[in-house]
């Protein structure tokens, strides 16, 4: 494959290692993208769900559609991807993950230092303190409340028009910046601000590889492209270093 031994090469020498991730990564462990044909947004609109005036309209609805999503990632298993990605950390001095999925699934793998950018479909968040807390009802009937006030919960998804959470975002700008190396996997890099974060990371020095199976907005900005499902990639790179 066209680049991989460069990559390779690279990872020798790399002491600081990210995956920079995508819907795309779990596509292979049976989840649909979003922006892909038959995309989790097809049979709803985004402004239906996705939020907080969807929200505020009608919550039920809301929930349904993230309650769905639970029981699609309740079913998925991490993939090779996950798996070569969460290895990493016992390979190199420091290797972490920042992603864009809300699934689960690099921690299902058994990665450790992981910055979720839009948070997690097993959390939700208390409307009236903020209160953070694990969630994994299934149906709209067990939702909680709030352990701590007994507000309302909404799920701890970053909607649009919402701002990433700070120490979230400080974390993973800082971890994209000290990078040697960083892989862009499964993601069309078009919602920002996590997009910018891969520019930013290039112009701090980061080696920049992406996985995907098409050309994204963020290719130009690649030392490496790697055109292929991220299974079939991943499972091309050497087991240690
Ligand atoms: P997208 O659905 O926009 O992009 C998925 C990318 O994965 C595309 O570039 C595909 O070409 C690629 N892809 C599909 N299958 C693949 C495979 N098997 N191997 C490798 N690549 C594959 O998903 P994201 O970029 O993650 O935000 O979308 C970003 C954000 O938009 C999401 O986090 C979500 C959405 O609004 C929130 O929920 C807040």
């Amino acid at each position: 494959m066209k680049g991989i031994d460069l990559v390779s090469a690279q990872l020798k020498n790399a002491q600081r290692v990210l995956a920079f991730t995508g819907a795309g990564i779990s596509e292979e462990s049976g989840l649909a993208t979003f922006r892909g044909a038959g995309g989790l947004w097809s049979g709803h609109r985004v402004e239906d769900v996705a939020t907080p005036q969807a929200f505020a309209r009608d919550p039920e609805l809301v929930w349904q559609f993230y309650l769905k999503r639970r029981a699609d990632v309740a079913n998925a298993k991490p993939n090779t991807a996950h798996q070569v990605i969460a290895g990493w950390e016992k390979q190199f001095r420091f290797a972490g993950v920042v992603t864009q999925n809300v699934d689960g699934l690099h921690a299902a793998a058994g990665s450790t230092r992981i910055q979720e950018l839009h948070g997690s479909i097993w959390k939700s968040r208390c409307l009236a303190c903020g209160n953070i807390q694990p969630d994994d009802a299934l149906e709209y009937e067990k939702i909680k409340t709030c352990e701590r006030c007994q507000g309302s919960l909404r799920p701890h998804i970053v909607w649009f028009g919402e701002n990433l959470e700070t120490e979230v975002m400080d974390n993973a700008l800082s971890w994209m910046r000290e990078a040697d190396i960083i892989f862009v996997v499964g993601t069309s890099g078009v919602v920002e601000p996590a997009a910018s974060l891969v520019r930013s990371a290039k112009r701090f020095g980061a080696f920049i590889v992406e996985v995907n199976i098409e050309e994204t907005a963020l290719t130009s900005a690649a030392d490496v492209s790697l055109f292929g499902k991220s299974v079939e990639v991943f499972s091309r790179f050497p087991k240690s270093f």
